[in-house]
């Protein structure tokens, strides 16, 4: 049914490359949402014990009639549970109602704290114990990474991070790249807080071109990227246009123009600053 494409992991798995975001969607609203992406052919959902929806998510995979190992789940450790990721991950999966979870990621380097070596041990033995398939880090900088890389010979086989047309972490990227880790792009939209279409009015002629909306431009260009991309919507009718990026191709002109839009600009958190306990 899906034309989703699959990412491969350096683990051995496989990733649906486009999936739905629930940040900013509470318990009650996420249900709904969930159902309505489910019915359109989202199989790839991202959720973290922070955004507070794990048991809605939980409710509207159980009463979706869709089988639990045809959805992709992701959800994180938050960075007050660093040293408690075993207690965190058992709770989440509580919530979710789901005896394993598809990918877990620490949230956060939370580097102030000096924890998240620990937590990556930690992560490993989860993998190992069968509570979540595959593991990663979200906000790690190649710093943040070589932390790891000094205290384990498991490699992330993701990095979530911000990247959108005025953020594109090209260098992050290709670091990334060179340690076999696949890159999400959390806020591929612009995160709520800035619209592409206003900020980069060059999108329009190129979404024109293809008879497609800006917001289809942008996530087909992080498709033609590589990158996996989950944009989170509340409107049915977004979900759905959304979802119907499979049937249009940018040009190689059309893709250096939209790299040619980046500015370096975060519309979110700095790695740094993401430090909340
Ligand atoms: N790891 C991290 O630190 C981190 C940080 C942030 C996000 N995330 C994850 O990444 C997911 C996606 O990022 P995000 O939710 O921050 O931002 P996003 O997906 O870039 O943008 C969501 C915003 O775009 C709007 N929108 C959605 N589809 C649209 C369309 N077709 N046309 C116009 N506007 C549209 C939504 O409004 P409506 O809802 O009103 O439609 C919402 O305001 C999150 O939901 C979360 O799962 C992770």
């Amino acid at each position: 049914m899906s034309t989703v494409p699959s990412i491969a992991l350096s683990d051995g798995t496989s990733i649906p490359q486009l999936g739905l975001g629930t940040y900013k969607l509470d318990d009650e609203a996420v249900v709904p949402v969930v159902h309505a992406a489910l019915e359109i052919g989202y199989r790839h959902l991202d959720t973290a014990k922070i955004y507070r929806n794990e048991a809605g998510v939980g409710r509207a995979i159980a009463s979706s009639g869709i089988a639990r190992d045809d959805i992709y789940v992701t959800t994180k450790l938050w960075n007050d549970d660093h040293l408690k990721a075993r207690e965190a991950l058992e709770a989440s999966l509580e919530r979710l109602g789901l005896d394993r979870v598809d990918l877990y990621l620490i949230h956060w380097p939370f580097h102030q704290a000096g924890t998240a070596a620990r937590a990556w041990e930690q992560m490993v033995e989860l993998r190992e114990a069968g509570l979540t398939t595959s593991i990663g880090v979200s906000n790690f900088l190649p710093e943040h990474l070589d932390a790891l890389a000094a205290i384990s010979e498991v490699v992330p086989v993701i990095n979530q991070i911000e990247v959108h047309p005025l953020l594109q972490q090209a260098e992050l990227r290709a670091d990334c790249a060179r340690r076999g880790i696949r890159v999400e792009s959390w806020g591929p939209l612009g995160h709520g807080s800035v619209s592409m279409a206003e900020e980069l009015p060059a999108l329009a002629a190129i979404a024109d071109a293809h008879g497609k909306t800006v917001a289809q431009t942008v996530l087909r260009w992080h498709i033609q990227e590589g990158l996996i991309v989950f944009p989170k919507s509340s409107h049915v009718e977004r979900l759905r246009e959304n979802f119907d990026i499979f049937d249009f191709a940018l040009t190689e002109a059309d893709m250096q123009a939209i790299r040619a839009l980046n500015e370096d600009r975060r519309v979110g958190v700095h790695p740094y600053e993401g430090n909340w306990s």
